[in-house]
């Protein structure tokens, strides 16, 4: 059997999706900045989708625009407003526990005369309202916080900093943004521009069952955002280059099956996921949840899809590579796609032990996960976790503490 338990990495493009997508790749190959019939069918498809998207986020259609993917999207929302708003202030407020798409960027503006508060989280990796608003600045310009953590889930109470927004605002700070990360958070809980009261949000189509290498930035209207790219004037002048059409009709029909079906999803992946750590919890001695482990109110601080657990005692990576042997992937916060052998800069933010580090382990689940599966995926779990804690020598190996480096990361 295999079983893919790494879905905040990247989802399967969903039937419907793929199909949705298929025309825009031959047959109507339009330029959706072309004049004729071919090209007017493109920008109509391409006006389709940015519909869906903005329903999925309760935003006007003319608020969104279409990027390459998440990254773009934060990048944009960031050095955008960096560029557009330097003059009034060079202050940025993000938090510890960021994506690297956040983080990178913000480093990159600090090497280039920013300055950049990188607010710490609590033990349930959350961000804390009174800290962000105790760091805004007379020359604060942006505040980017995730909606929801991509290694443990957590959920952040995005409106309560947005209150402190519309606080400094009243007491003339008028210039401060606020941009939120939604890319996990889309399709796993309710996302509302209006109720979350955001000005920048981003979005990923391939973390919802759409295709990889498209995304969106919701832009508030009257925002102003300087561009990152020079070229045509597509998508209202905010992002030059022809429009990946394929791409974006198959966020938009993902945006559109996420919206429709999100409280069916939630539901299911809630139960699933609760059922994955009830049984590993009576199961496997010595394990520990991160984030929240609170599911008697579900979905409230964590997103239903994602379980991080630390396993007492176990390397992550040997626990991966066993785990992959036996047909299950998943991911682990002590390795990283860049192969660099830095744990996780979000879980020691969320000051787990280097111990609790090494041995952690997300789990991801998707809108299709079933049932069988995650049975499947405990048994070969609790199997891997005996066989590895026999080999492996009961006492941790002590590690310094490493200081805070967001050079690693879990996609
Ligand atoms: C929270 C978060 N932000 C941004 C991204 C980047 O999105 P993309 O892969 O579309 O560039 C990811 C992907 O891992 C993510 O989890």
């Amino acid at each position: 059997m295999r079983v893919y338990l790494d879905n905040s990495a990247t989802t399967p493009v969903a039937a419907e999706v793929l199909e949705a997508m298929l025309p825009y790749f031959a047959e109507e190959a339009g330029n959706a900045q072309s004049v004729h019939s071919f090209g007017q069918r493109a920008r109509a498809a391409i006006e389709q989708a940015r519909r869906q998207v903005a329903d999925l986020i309760n935003a006007r259609e003319a608020e969104v625009v279409f990027v390459s993917g998440g990254t773009e999207a934060d990048n944009l929302a960031i050095r955008g407003i960096a560029q557009a708003h330097r003059e009034r202030g060079r202050h940025i407020i993000t938090s510890q526990i960021e994506h690297p798409a956040v983080l990178a960027t913000c480093e990159a503006l600090e090497r280039s005369g920013f300055s950049v508060t990188y607010c710490a989280v609590s033990h349930l990796g959350l961000v804390s309202v009174e800290d962000v608003r105790a760091c805004i600045r007379d020359d604060t310009i942006l505040i980017s916080i995730m909606q929801a953590n991509n290694e443990t889930g957590a959920i952040q109470p995005i409106e309560e900093i947005a209150r402190a927004v519309t606080e400094a605002r009243s007491r003339g700070l008028e210039h401060i943004h606020f941009h939120t990360d939604a890319v996990q958070a889309a399709g796993k809980i309710p996302v509302d521009v209006k109720r979350m009261g955001v000005d920048l949000l981003s979005l990923s189509a391939h973390k919802i069952h759409g295709p990889k290498g498209v995304g969106a930035l919701y832009i508030r209207k009257g925002t102003r955002l300087a561009k990152l790219l020079y070229g045509g004037r597509h998508e209202r002048d905010r992002r030059a280059g022809t429009e990946n059409v394929p791409g974006i009709v198959g966020m938009g029909r993902a945006a559109e099956m996420a919206r429709a079906q999100l409280s069916d999803r939630m539901e299911r992946m809630g139960r699933l996921r609760d059922h994955f750590e009830r049984q590993v919890m009576s199961r496997i001695p010595n394990v520990k949840i991160n984030g929240d482990p609170d599911t008697k109110i579900p979905f409230l601080r964590r997103v239903p899809n994602i379980s991080n657990l630390s396993f007492q005692g176990i390397e992550g990576e040997s626990l991966l590579i066993a785990l992959d042997l036996k047909g299950v992937a998943a991911s682990t916060g002590s390795a990283c796609a860049s192969g660099s052998l830095e744990p996780s800069h979000v879980l020691r933010a969320c000051k787990l032990t280097e111990e609790e580090v090494r041995g952690s382990m997300r789990f991801s689940l998707s809108a299709y996960t079933t049932h069988e599966e995650i049975d499947y995926a405990v048994d070969m779990l609790e199997e891997t976790i005996a066989r590895l804690r026999q080999i492996t020598p009961s006492e941790p190996v002590v590690r310094q503490r490493v200081r805070f480096r967001p050079s690693s990361f879990v996609l």
